[in-house]
C-alpha cells in the first residue's frame, strides 16, 4: 500500500473517505432521533461543490458518526467525484491509537475494490491518530493468497494507493513511519503463521527469518542440533526426534540501546513448526490447525524487525525453539525420562504437551547466556487456554506484579488484551512424577496453569518472568477487526508497546 499525506483540501475527482464524529449526545433534535453530525470545513466544501449531496445523503440515510458505521454515497454530484464514503468517528474525545485502527481497518474493507482513495481526516485529532487511521487500512489489507492460482481476479481487493489529509500532515507522516515499521513486522508474523508445514519447518524457518532480520541489521545465530546436543537441550531435542526435520533454535540481537551493553529484555518463542502430538496422537479433525502451532516464534520474529526497522532504543534478544513434533520408530514414548539443559529430569507422559519441553531448555539457555533484565514467553501452549477466554483475551502468567501489570497495560492500549491467572504451589504439586523431577503434564483441570508452572520451574530466582499462552488468538477462522480469516500477528503490537513504554527512552 503506498501512503501518503497531504494538507486538506476538498477533493474535485475520486473516491473520498471521510471521517466524521458523532453528534454530541443529549442534543437530540427529537426524542428519537439523533442530531446528524456536523462536518468539517473540508467536508462542508466537498459538500458545497457537490450540491449538499452529503448532507442530504447523511439526513435520508440517519448516518450519525456511530463508531466503524459506513455510509456510502455513490456518484454525487455531476462532477468528477465517483464515491463519498463516511465513516463514523464515535465520540472523538474516545479516540486512541486501538480505535483510530479499527476505524481504518473499516475503511479499507468499505473501499477495497477501489484502487485509490483519499481519506479526510479533519477531525480525528492528534496527528499521531491520523496516522494510525492509515496504519489500520494497511493492517487490514493483508491477504495470504499466494498459494491460489485460480482467484477471480475481480475478487481481490484493488486498494493500492491512500493519500491522507489531515491538520497537520507532516507529523502524521512522522508517525506513520513508526506505524508502518510495526505493520512490517506483523506481516512477516502473519506470512510466517500462515504458510503450511510443508513450506515452515525449522530449518526454513529460521533461514526466511535470517534472511529478513538480517537485512534490518538484526544479527541472527542458527543453533544447529550438534551444538543444542552440546549445550545439553535434552527436553527439545527429545520433542524433534521423531522428525526428519532437525531442530533448531534461532537468537537474534538487536542492540539498539544507549548502553550496548545493558542487560537486554529476552523474548522467548514456541516454533513447533507441526504438532501432530506426536506418539500421543492428536485427532485428525482440525490437526491442520498445528501449522500455526509456531506463532510465538512468528510473534518473537516480527516484533524483532519491527524493533530495527524503527531503530528501537533498547537491547532485545529474541529466541526461538524450533522443531516438528512427529510419531515416528524414533520419535519419544510416553514414559520416556529426558534431561533438561539445566539438569532436571522430566518424565514425559504425554508428547503432545511438547511446547513446554521446547520451551524449558530455550528458557534456561537465554537466562545463561544473556543474564536477561526480563523474559517474556510466548506459546500456542494449551487447549485451555482457549477453553477459558476464546479469541478474546491471551492468557498472562507471571512470578512479577510489575511485568504482569505492565504487559496487560500495553496490551489494552493497543486492543491486543490479556487476562492475568493465578499461579502457586497448589497447581505445582501436580507436576510430581514417581520417577523424575517432574512429569510434563498436570492433572486434567487449570491444564495452562500447571504448563505455566512447569516453565516457572526453568526460571531462576529474582528473574521477572511472563509466559503468554497465545493459542486462542494468533489464528482466528472469522478474521478480525484488523484482520482478514486467518493469521492475526497478535502479540507484535504488544510487545512493541510494552517496550516503547517501559525500556525506551
Ligand atoms: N499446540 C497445542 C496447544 C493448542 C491446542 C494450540 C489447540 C492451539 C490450538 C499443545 O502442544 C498441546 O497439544 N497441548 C495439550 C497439552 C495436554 C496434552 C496437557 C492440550 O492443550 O491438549
Ligand atoms: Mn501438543
Ligand atoms: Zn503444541
Amino acid at each position: 500500500m503506498k501512503v501518503s499525506f497531504a494538507k486538506l483540501s476538498a477533493p474535485t475527482q475520486g473516491v473520498a473517505v471521510i471521517a466524521v464524529p458523532e453528534a454530541p449526545k443529549g442534543k437530540a433534535a427529537t426524542p428519537v432521533k439523533t442530531a446528524p453530525p456536523a462536518l468539517g470545513k473540508t467536508a462542508a466544501a466537498l459538500d458545497k461543490s457537490l450540491g449538499g449531496a452529503i448532507s442530504r445523503a447523511i439526513r435520508a440515510g440517519e448516518f450519525t458518526g456511530k463508531r466503524e458505521k459506513i455510509l456510502q454515497i455513490w456518484a454525487p454530484g455531476s462532477g468528477r467525484i465517483t464515491r463519498v464514503v463516511l465513516v463514523g468517528l464515535g465520540d472523538p474525545k474516545t479516540l486512541d491509537g486501538a480505535v483510530a485502527e479499527r476505524i481504518g481497518a473499516a475503511i479499507f474493507a468499505a473501499t477495497e475494490r477501489e484502487t485509490a482513495v483519499t481519506l479526510i481526516l479533519e477531525d480525528v485529532g492528534a496527528a499521531t491518530l491520523a496516522a494510525h487511521v492509515a496504519a489500520g487500512v494497511v493492517l487490514k489489507s493483508y491477504r495470504f493468497d499466494k498459494y491460489r492460482t485460480k482467484e477471480d481476479k475481480d475478487a481481490k481487493p484493488k486498494l493500492t494507493a491512500i493519500s491522507v489529509q489531515s491538520v497537520s500532515p507532516v507529523e502524521a507522516g512522522k508517525a506513520y513511519t513508526g506505524l508502518a515499521a510495526v505493520n512490517a513486522g506483523i506481516f512477516l508474523t502473519r506470512d510466517l503463521v500462515s504458510e503450511p508445514a510443508n513450506v515452515i519447518f525449522p530449518d526454513s524457518f529460521a533461514q526466511r527469518a535470517k534472511a529478513a532480520l538480517a537485512k534490518d541489521g538484526v544479527q541472527v545465530e542458527i543453533l544447529n542440533e550438534a551444538a543444542l546436543r552440546k549445550l545439553g537441550m535434552g527436553a527439545l531435542l527429545g520433542v524433534g526426534q521423531g522428525s526428519a526435520q532437525k531442530s533448531c533454535v534461532l537468537v537474534a540481537r538487536w542492540n539498539g540501546g544507549k548502553d550496548k551493553a545493558a542487560a537486554p529484555l529476552a523474548l522467548v518463542g514456541k516454533g513447533v513448526c507441526f504438532d501432530t502430538g506426536g506418539i500421543s496422537l492428536k485427532q485428525p479433525g482440525g490437526m491442520w490447525d498445528m501449522k500455526w502451532d509456531m506463532a510465538g516464534a512468528g510473534v518473537v520474529v516480527g516484533t524483532m524487525q519491527a524493533l530495527a526497522r524503527r531503530k528501537a532504543k533498547v537491547n532485545v534478544v529474541g529466541l526461538c525453539g524450533l522443531v516438528e513434533n512427529m510419531p515416528d520408530a524414533k520419535a519419544q514414548r510416553p514414559g520416556d525420562v529426558v534431561t533438561s539443559m539445566s539438569g532436571q529430569t522430566i518424565e514425559v507422559q504425554n508428547t503432545d504437551a511438547e511446547g513446554r519441553l521446547v520451551l524449558c531448555d530455550v528458557l534456561t539457555y537465554v537466562q545463561q547466556r544473556f543474564k536477561p533484565r526480563a523474559i517474556v514467553d510466548l506459546a500456542t501452549l494449551t487447549g485451555a487456554i482457549i477453553a477459558a477466554l476464546s479469541e478474546h483475551y491471551a492468557g498472562l502468567f507471571s512470578n512479577n506484579d510489575d511485568l504482569a501489570e505492565t504487559l496487560a497495560a500495553a496490551g489494552k492500549k493497543v486492543g491486543e488484551r490479556l487476562w492475568r491467572f493465578p499461579m502457586g504451589e497448589e497447581y505445582d504439586r501436580e507436576l510430581k512424577s514417581l520417577i523424575a523431577d517432574m512429569k510434563n503434564i498436570g492433572g486434567p483441570r487449570a491444564g495452562s496453569i500447571t504448563a505455566a508452572q512447569f516453565l516457572q520451574r526453568f526460571i531462576n530466582k529474582d528473574v521477572p518472568w511472563a509466559h503468554l499462552d497465545i493459542a486462542g488468538v494468533v489464528w482466528n477462522e472469522k478474521g478480525t477487526p484488523l484482520a482478514a480469516p486467518g493469521a492475526t500477528g497478535y502479540g507484535v503490537r504488544l510487545l512493541n508497546r510494552f517496550i516503547v513504554d517501559n525500556y525506551e527512552g
